[in-house]
């Protein structure tokens, strides 16, 4: 038998320029992200693309995303979780994106079999939190979606104290 009590913690982030948050070296919902495995314990994993060519400037970023969005696009990705099946849990993070997930997260999902796994979503944004991403991922998964959670992107990056008592107090809620 194989174990499946292991938490995973997968994300999408971008550095570069952000909304209201200029320039930046590490993402926002990267550091949700790191946040989260601090306080679980979780293994973290990084979707990359495999071939990353989105521009470092926040409004070229937007067109690209929009295109690949009306064209339900599957970026490739860089990696694959070699130990998927060890994970009862699995968090996903990313930012929103024109109310969705960023399509290499499709990607992502697509490539693992989710039956029997609890999927826990968090969504850094700049006003529209969580979107529709909790309902999209259930239907792209079709795990167990426990109860989603979204900061500010600009809270993540800058107001990192107050992001992690938001942080934990999810955490606890959902039994971490
Ligand atoms: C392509 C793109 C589309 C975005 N669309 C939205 C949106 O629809 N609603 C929203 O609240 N924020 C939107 N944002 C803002 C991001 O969700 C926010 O800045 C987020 O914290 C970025 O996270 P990251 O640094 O982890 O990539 C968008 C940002 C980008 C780059």
């Amino acid at each position: 038998m194989t174990q499946n009590n292991k938490v995973l913690v997968v994300y999408f982030s971008r550095t570069g320029e952000q909304y209201s948050v200029g320039n930046i070296k590490e993402g926002n919902t990267a550091i949700v992200a790191k946040m989260i495995a601090d306080k679980t314990g979780a293994d973290l994993f990084e979707i990359k693309l495999a071939n990353d060519t989105y521009p470092a400037s926040y409004t070229a970023l937007t067109k690209v995303a929009q295109q690949e969005k009306r064209a339900n696009a599957r970026p490739e990705v860089a990696d694959k979780v070699s130990n998927f099946d060890d994970y009862g849990t699995v968090f996903i993070g990313c930012p929103n994106w024109w109310g969705d997930l960023p399509m290499a997260v499709y990607t992502f999902m697509e490539q693992y079999d989710w039956s029997g796994k609890k999927v826990a979503p968090f969504v850094t944004h700049e006003g529209s939190g969580l979107s529709s991403i909790p309902s999209s991922i259930k239907k792209t998964t079709k795990a167990d979606v426990l109860n989603g959670f979204s900061l500010y992107g600009h809270e993540a990056q800058n107001e990192r104290e107050s992001a992690k008592l938001k942080v934990d107090a999810w955490l606890k809620k959902l039994g971490f």
